[in-house]
This record gives structure tokens, C-alpha cells and sequence, in this order.
């Protein structure tokens, strides 16, 4: 039997309509757009509406990206999604929530969380999952409604972040010119409180301390982070984990058609760029458009250059992302979408 391989035949990406500009948090924060601006490349990002929640945002993307893919809803075998703020804590997850809009029945829905890392994981899974022969076609959604977990008085987080989400279609197929040639992913728990969302504190709301509301602390309710420790390991790692898979397989940087980082910080994207060598102009930005939208950047990325008609079948992508855990990962793929 022919062997199969895993391939990325559609992208999509879905923007909410509130745009809230760096001018707008002047106007509640000590903060202004030129600070913004020079520390993190963001001008822009995107809020969703109130009655409007991740998953919402989510079967947006995923309707595009099924139909991009030229398969029928019938046909998706997993739903697997990433996020840091699913409409629910706990349960039901957002992949079962977004296929049950979609109108998918009785298929195996489950979501991750890897923070900003959370597509390549994704694509991880996926990849597993149809090499091995188990699914033909799988959903993958990274989805956010992080303005829902943002502490608006904190000016260090609450300007950084987006909402959003991307999707894809991954399919089996022989052609090896098509594949998702790899994907390496990691993590070290070691630095498990440089980004967190203690939110509800989780399961260190013990019964041994009583029922007590007060636990539930407002400051505990929302996303923090050590930006600035962040900063630093994420430039190494993302620089070193691109530099491992490319030579790892055996490819040139010049032979990248484009760079997808995770869209956190103009200036990681910048530094990481100049350390791996690559062409400016194959590296794609957008967070001065969305901000940081975790789990969803890098598809929002790529559906951003496929709508603007850059991105071609056959062209060589370089992902690579890093994220609260911390996790990271990146990934090497002809994207296979018409
Ligand atoms: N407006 C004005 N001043 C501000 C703001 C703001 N919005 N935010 C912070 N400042 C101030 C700080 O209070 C500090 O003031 P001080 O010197 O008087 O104490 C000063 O600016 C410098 O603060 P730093 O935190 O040192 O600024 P830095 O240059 O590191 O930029 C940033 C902060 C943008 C957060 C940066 O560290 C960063 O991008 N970190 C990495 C983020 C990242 O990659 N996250 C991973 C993925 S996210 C995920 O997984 C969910």
C-alpha cells in the first residue's frame, strides 16, 4: 500500500468586527500608541462581541475551511481545537461546541491547551492521526476570545492580545510533494509562571478550604505574564527550534517560500528573523493588524497571505511558535489548499 501522508488543503480565518486601536486604550490606560507601537509592532486588534464567544468565532473559520478544503461537513472525522479561553471551564469543550454547530455528529471532538504554540500542536495530532492511518480528514481550529480573560487595568498584558480564529483542513494523501514534511514540538513546565490564566484558581480551590467565594479573587481571574522573561527565552527558542527542523530535514532557509511566526511582538519576530537568516520579505506579519492571538495567529497569518493571493499551492512554509507552559513548536509544510 501506498504510504500516506499528511497535507494542509485548506486555511481560513475569521476577525471580529470591533477594531480597537492603541489610541483607544489611551483613553483607559496610563499608556500611549507610541509606547505600543515601539515595544510590540501592534497599532490595532480585533475584540469580539459580547454575545459572540470563542467557539462562535471558531465555527466561522471552520465553515471556510471546509469548504476551501472541497469536502462536505459529513467528512471531518476528528474536530481537535487549541485555546486559552474556551467558553467553558473544564466542559464541554470548544471542539464539541464547534462541531455541534457545524452540525457534526457522533465524530471525536476534543480541544488542547498550548497556548500560543496551540496550531502546532495541532498539526502534530493531526499528522499522527493520518499517517497512521486511523482519519482521512480532520478540523483544526485555533480559536480566542482572549479580550474575555484580559485584565483591562493591567497595561503590561491587556494591549498585547486579539481575538480571533483560524482553521484548517489536514487530509491524507500519496503525493509527498504535498505532505507537512514535519513538525517538532516541546515544552518545560519548569517556567509554568511566565504566562498563566489562574482564572477560577482550578483545582487549587480546595474543599479543605471551605466554600469560600472570596478565593475567587478578581486578581486571579485573569491572564498574566512575565513579559519580559518571555521575551528573552522566546527569541532563543524559536530561533533554535527553526534552525533544528530545518537541518534536520535537510533545508535550506533560502528554499522557504514564507516564514510564519507566532505573532506576539514585532520585535521577536525581527530577531528571530535575523538569527535564522531568512529574507525579510518572506517573513509574514500581521500583529500590528490583530495583536497576539495565541492559538489562532499563525492561521490568521497564513489565511492572511493566502487571501491577498501571495500564498500558491506548492509553496514551502516555515511555522513556528512559543507559548505559556511554556510550550513551542514549528513545522515544515507545501501548503496544499487551491
Ligand atoms: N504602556 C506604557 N508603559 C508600559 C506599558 C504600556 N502598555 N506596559 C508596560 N509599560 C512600562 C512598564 O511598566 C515598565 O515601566 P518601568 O520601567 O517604569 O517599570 C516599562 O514599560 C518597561 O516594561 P517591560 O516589561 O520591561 O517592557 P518590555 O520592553 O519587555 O516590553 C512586552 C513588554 C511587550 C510584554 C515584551 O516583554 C514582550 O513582548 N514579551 C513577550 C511576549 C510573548 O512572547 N509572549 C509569548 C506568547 S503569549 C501566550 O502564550 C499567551
Amino acid at each position: 500500500m501506498a504510504k500516506i501522508y499528511a497535507t494542509m488543503r485548506s486555511i481560513a480565518s475569521y476577525v471580529p468586527k470591533n477594531c480597537v486601536s492603541n489610541t483607544d486604550f489611551e483613553k483607559i490606560l496610563d499608556t500611549s500608541d507610541e509606547w505600543i507601537t515601539k515595544r510590540t509592532g501592534i497599532k490595532t486588534r480585533y475584540f469580539a462581541d459580547n454575545n459572540e464567544d470563542a467557539s462562535a468565532l471558531g465555527v466561522k473559520a471552520a465553515e471556510v475551511a471546509i469548504k476551501r478544503a472541497g469536502i462536505q461537513v459529513s467528512d471531518i472525522d476528528l474536530v481537535i481545537c487549541a485555546t486559552l479561553s474556551p467558553d467553558y471551564l473544564g466542559m464541554p469543550s470548544n471542539a464539541c461546541l464547534i462541531s455541534s454547530r457545524l452540525g457534526i455528529e457522533n465524530k471525536p471532538s476534543f480541544d488542547i491547551t498550548t497556548a500560543c504554540s496551540g496550531f502546532i500542536y495541532l498539526l502534530s495530532i493531526a499528522k499522527s492521526f493520518i499517517e497512521s492511518n486511523v482519519y482521512k480528514h480532520i478540523l483544526i481550529v485555533g480559536a480566542e476570545k482572549i479580550s474575555s480573560i484580559l485584565d483591562f487595568s493591567d497595561r503590561s498584558t491587556c494591549v498585547l492580545f486579539g481575538d480571533g480564529a483560524g482553521a484548517a483542513v489536514i487530509s491524507a494523501t500519496t503525493n509527498k510533494n504535498e505532505r507537512i514534511i514535519d513538525v517538532n514540538i516541546g515544552a518545560n513546565g519548569k517556567y509554568n509562571d511566565f504566562l498563566m490564566t489562574p482564572r477560577c484558581l482550578g483545582s487549587k480551590l480546595n474543599f479543605s478550604n471551605g466554600f469560600n467565594v472570596a478565593q475567587v479573587d478578581k486578581t486571579h481571574s485573569y491572564l498574566t505574564m512575565k513579559g519580559n522573561e518571555t521575551f528573552k527565552i522566546a527569541v532563543k527558542t524559536l530561533a533554535n527550534d527553526v534552525k533544528e527542523i530545518l537541518s534536520k530535514n535537510n533545508i535550506n532557509i533560502k528554499d522557504v517560500s514564507y516564514f510564519i511566526p507566532h505573532q506576539a511582538n514585532l520585535r521577536i519576530i525581527n530577531a528571530v528573523g535575523d538569527m535564522i537568516e531568512i529574507e525579510p520579505s518572506k517573513v509574514v506579519i500581521t500583529v500590528h493588524k490583530y495583536g497576539n492571538t495565541s492559538a489562532a495567529s499563525i492561521p490568521m497569518a497564513i489565511d492572511d497571505i493566502y487571501k491577498n493571493g501571495k500564498l500558491k499551492k506548492g509553496d514551502l512554509l516555515l511555522l513556528d511558535a512559543f507559548g505559556g507552559g511554556l510550550t513551542w513548536g514549528s513545522s515544515l509544510l507545501y501548503f496544499n489548499g487551491e
